[in-house]
């Protein structure tokens, strides 16, 4: 009777029959866990605004490193908290500074454990923007040395990847050539290619201590209503030399992680920012949403948009759900 109706559900039988013809795979292997580690001791420390997440102190890091390992997540984004910071960031490319401090105990914890460190001045600087201010400004190319020395010293202390995040122009080459120059040839650049000026940043900034005291970043941080510039951010940062272009933040800018996925043939990540996560975790606090399912959902989002890298806060829930064959 009903001969002619064509049967999509005919492939939604049976849970075996569903995993078969998912068009989306996801391993454990494309999480990436950004983690803040600051300087002192005896800090192990659940940050108020991402519930969850935690602030560890060098000889806490053990800590973070279990932590990672129970999961089966190896790979970590670094970002740091310096007890001083100056107008320069000094910190931030300082030998003994907090991010190069825990690369070398991370290396020393689990050697396996692969290290990427976020490349910025805004947590570093007394005045909270990602670069040396000239007047209310943030000077580019002034911002460039400062951002091509703190990338170096991190491969100095150990790190495997250096991911710019400060947006300025030219800092994917500044970075590269540093690099070179001095034999870190095969440290790569996730470059943080298309980042814009976000309210999705607040819970993070939070975290950092890295909130501009004047002003803000959209002078140097892309404008939310601009997708075809993103696209020419992308191939600025491919010219440059970027092995990885990164999307952020996430969930609000997937159209762009397609046209990115279209466009370049890097792999392309997206980071899953603080405000998403907070977002996420307020609203199952607050019993209106079931936190497991939506963290499952979105991440999973994110990969059919076309990334191939996710960066999130959710990397160990998610490794998990991946490993349990919930998602993937
Ligand atoms: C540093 C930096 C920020 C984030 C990553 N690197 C904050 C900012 O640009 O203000 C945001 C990450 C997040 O919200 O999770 N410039």
């Amino acid at each position: 009777m009903f001969n002619d109706v064509i049967r999509p559900r005919r492939l939604r039988t049976s849970d075996n029959l569903r995993r078969l013809v998912r068009e989306t795979r996801i391993s454990p292997d494309s999480l990436i866990w950004p983690v803040f580690v600051v300087e002192g001791e005896n800090i192990y420390r659940e940050i108020p605004s991402l519930p969850g997440q935690f602030h560890y102190s060098p000889d806490q890091l053990d800590l973070m490193v279990q932590h990672a390992q129970a999961h089966g997540v190896s790979r970590v984004l670094l970002f740091g908290l310096p007890k001083d910071k100056d107008e320069q960031g000094s910190g931030a490319w300082d030998e003994n500074g907090i991010v190069q401090q825990a690369i070398r105990k991370i290396k020393h914890l689990d050697p396996a454990m692969y290290i990427v460190t976020d490349v910025c001045m805004c947590e570093y600087t007394s005045h909270g923007h990602c670069g040396i201010l000239c007047g209310h400004e943030v000077d580019n190319d002034q911002t460039l040395t400062v951002l091509a020395k703190t990338a170096l010293s991190h491969a100095r202390a150990g790190a495997d990847m250096v991911a710019p995040s400060d947006m300025m122009d030219g800092r994917v080459a500044a970075i590269r050539q540093a690099l070179d120059e001095n034999g870190y040839q095969n440290v790569p650049i996730m470059s943080y290619a298309a980042k814009f000026a976000s309210s999705f940043y607040g819970p993070f900034r939070e975290a950092a201590g890295s909130a501009p005291s004047f002003g803000d970043r959209r002078a140097y941080q892309m404008d939310p209503h601009n997708g075809r510039e993103a696209m020419r951010e992308c191939a600025l940062d491919v010219q440059e030399g970027a092995d990885i272009l990164m999307i952020k933040p996430a969930m609000a800018y997937l159209d762009l992680v397609r046209a990115a996925r279209e466009r370049f043939d890097l792999p392309i990540a997206c980071y899953a920012v603080s405000g998403e996560y907070a977002m996420i975790k307020a609203a199952a606090k607050a019993g209106l949403i079931d936190e497991h399912g939506i963290l499952c959902e979105s991440a999973v989002c994110m990969y059919r948009a076309g990334a191939d890298i996710l960066i999130t806060y959710y990397a160990c829930e998610l490794a998990d759900a991946i490993r349990k064959g919930e998602i993937g």
